[in-house]
């Protein structure tokens, strides 16, 4: 059943009618408002330029909450590049309920469960290459799909930018709250700033700027090193009036990590990197307390 659905929304529609395709269009609705009704918090962590780290923020966040007792789910709406089923060392993504209606979330820890748009591609590198209905219909689809049960929260990790898969994420998820991620530099923050302005223009709430990369100790001199400059994250969410949610380090453990399946936040290690991180996920929680 979601397969076929799935082809559906890959052609755009294929109802005979129209009204079979509005019906089909609020059944839809109905199952994202029900999946939805279960889950407390829903944060959206995002930019405005690739390569930032988002996926890792998403990832360690998941973690995080996760480890502190909360029911959390972490759900991969990257069409083009999803990273979060490696990152979190998840294979044979697509588990279906019997009854072939839902898509079932893989358990990765005690409290956390995720779920990639990756299940849905028949190979792991297959591309996709699909106009803007087509994966608009199938992110709307993959939302309303997935049986998280009840959650406390519900990361949502997309691809940078403001194009379908954010802007799809917050026509259906209009509760979603905000977590912009950048690294410190100007030619990222000026797609940090075009981030802000598509969370203002869709009246996405925030709950503030994470700066990732920010500096890096020499393994050889023991001196930090700012690669990628520093504070920029700081003095943007300043100007812009945003919170600012804390610093996080380059440390290449967050690579070797994820490319392992298995986040710092997740593994409780004690470094620069998960202290730095756990302040960021206090002052989330805090917010929303
Ligand atoms: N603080 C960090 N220290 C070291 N490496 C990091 C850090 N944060 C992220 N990385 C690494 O940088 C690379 C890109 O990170 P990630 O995939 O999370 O970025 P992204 O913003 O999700 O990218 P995309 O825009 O392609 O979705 C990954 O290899 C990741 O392990
Ligand atoms: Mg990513």
């Amino acid at each position: 059943m979601i397969h076929s659905n799935m082809e559906d929304a890959k052609k755009g529609s294929t109802c005979p009618s129209q009204q079979k395709g509005a019906n089909r269009q609020n059944e839809q609705e109905a199952m994202i408002r029900d999946t939805l009704s279960k889950i407390t918090h829903k944060i959206f962590v995002l930019s405005g330029k690739g390569g930032v780290g988002k996926s890792s923020v998403a990832a360690n966040l998941a973690s995080a909450l996760a480890k502190k007792g909360y029911r959390t789910g972490l759900m991969d709406v990257d069409v083009h590049g999803p990273s979060i089923a490696q990152m979190l060392g998840v294979t044979d993504l697509l588990d279906i309920s019997p009854d072939q209606q839902r898509i079932l979330p893989k358990q990765v820890s005690e409290n956390l469960t995720v779920v990639s748009v990756q299940a849905l591609m028949q190979e792991k590198d297959q591309a996709i290459i699909w106009r803007g209905p087509a994966k608009t219909g199938m992110i709307q689809q993959f939302i309303g799909s997935v049986e998280w049960g009840n959650l406390d929260f519900l990361i949502i990790d997309a691809p940078p930018g403001t194009g379908d898969e954010p802007l799809t994420v917050v026509q259906n998820i209009p509760e979603a709250l905000g977590v912009i991620v950048t690294t410190p530099q100007e030619v990222s923050l000026s797609d940090v700033r075009k981030s802000i302005s598509f969370c203002k223009t869709v009246k996405l709430k925030t709950l503030g700027i994470v700066e990732n990369m920010a500096g890096f100790c020499c393994p050889h001199c023991n001196q930090p090193i700012d690669l990628f400059k520093s504070g920029g994250g700081e003095k943007t969410a300043r100007e812009q009036g945003l919170t600012f949610l804390g610093s996080i380090p380059f440390d290449p453990q967050v690579v070797i990590s994820g490319d392992a399946g298995t986040p710092l936040m997740l593994e409780g290690k004690d470094t620069a990197f998960t202290e730095a991180f756990a302040g960021v996920v206090d002052k989330i929680t805090d917010q929303l307390q």
